[in-house]
């Protein structure tokens, strides 16, 4: 991976700590934390991993400007807005939908990061994109686009050098974890994770908790995805969807639509660890992961780590359904 084009945006080791108090209150199994909401770029994230991948390759193109798509509280939107500013290079943001009548959480940090905003709707989002790249060049700007969420090998890559730095503070630690549990949904963090897995000989399970793709379609695109990340870092690994562990039992009412077990686990986090989750990607993976234990499908005598993949911003956007 040394050949391989990175910059530095973000602050790395991320953390891993346990979480004691939660471990006693849910009765087992022994909980720790990968801390990836401490990555920096304006609140961290998973995007921050990424992005020193995609921004390394942007350069190296000679582009000047980061053109990317998202959701209204896009978390991938807001830490590419941050690293164009600290790059000195400009962003364009496709946002999917209408502007809201407040601008808050993510949205508010895209613009205190200087990113223009398009709003458009979801089928129209890779040609906005496409139209907004064309303009740019009219004006004799150079951009470069980053597909959504970052997820392409190039941005994947990141989450391969996140798997060695956990097996290097785990060895450190004295830790085997059984399992290693997060929220997926653009596929690039757990395609990552898999080639890094497999490259480090990690003996254990991977498991994406879906934040909105049926179980069978995120298999495939991780698979597809992790194989074509592998490729690129020339490394012969061959994944197929089943090798990929998902669960797309916590999906509720649908993407972004907070619900009973998100706030729940929210609040149990905060109150118990002094750790915040949001409401859209880690809350929703930590109440599935939560839901698993009182199942007994994660058994209690287990070594589990959550991966935290950031978010927190968004808390700010859902206050009047969060506030007590
Ligand atoms: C906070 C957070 N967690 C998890 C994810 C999922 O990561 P990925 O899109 O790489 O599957 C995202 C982005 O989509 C995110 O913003």
């Amino acid at each position: 991976m040394d050949r391989i084009n990175r910059i530095s945006l973000g602050f790395f080791p991320t953390p891993l700590h346990a979480l004691p108090r939660l471990t006693e209150k849910l009765g087992g199994p022994r909980l720790f934390i990968k801390r990836d909401d401490q990555t920096g770029l304006a609140t961290g994230g998973n995007k921050t991993r990424k992005l020193e991948f995609l921004v390394a390759d942007a350069r190296a193109h000679k582009a000047d400007t980061l053109v990317t798509a998202g959701a209204q509280q896009s978390n991938h939107a807001r830490q590419t807005a941050a690293a164009a500013a600290r790059m000195g290079m400009k962003c364009v943001l496709v946002l999917r939908g209408q502007p809201p009548a407040e601008c808050q959480g993510n949205l508010l940090l895209d613009d205190l990061l200087g990113a223009q905003i398009r709003w458009t709707e979801k089928n129209a989002v890779p040609a906005t994109m496409e139209a907004a790249a064309a303009e740019l060049r009219a004006q004799g700007r150079a951009p470069y686009i980053i597909p959504y969420g970052g997820s392409n090998p190039i941005g994947a890559t990141g989450y391969v050098a996140a798997m060695e730095e956990l097996m290097e503070q785990a060895r450190e630690m004295r830790l085997h974890f059984d399992r290693i549990v997060f929220a997926s949904s653009s596929s690039g963090t757990q395609a990552g994770l898999v080639v890094g897995a497999r490259a480090t000989s990690y003996r254990g399970q991977v498991l994406g908790i879906s934040v909105d793709e049926q179980r069978e379609d995120l298999q495939r695109k991780v698979a597809e995805l992790a194989t074509a990340t592998a490729a690129y870092l020339k490394l012969d690994f061959h994944f197929a969807p089943d090798d990929i562990a998902v669960n797309a039992d916590y999906l509720g009412a649908g993407y972004g639509v907070m619900g009973d077990p998100e706030r729940d686990a929210i609040r149990l986090t905060a109150q118990t660890e002094g750790v915040l989750l949001d409401p859209v990607y880690t809350g929703r993976a930590f109440a599935g992961m939560i839901d698993l234990i009182r199942k007994g499908e994660i058994g209690r005598d287990e070594t589990v780590l959550f991966w935290h993949t950031g978010g927190t911003p968004a808390l700010f956007a859902y206050a009047d359904e969060l506030a007590g």
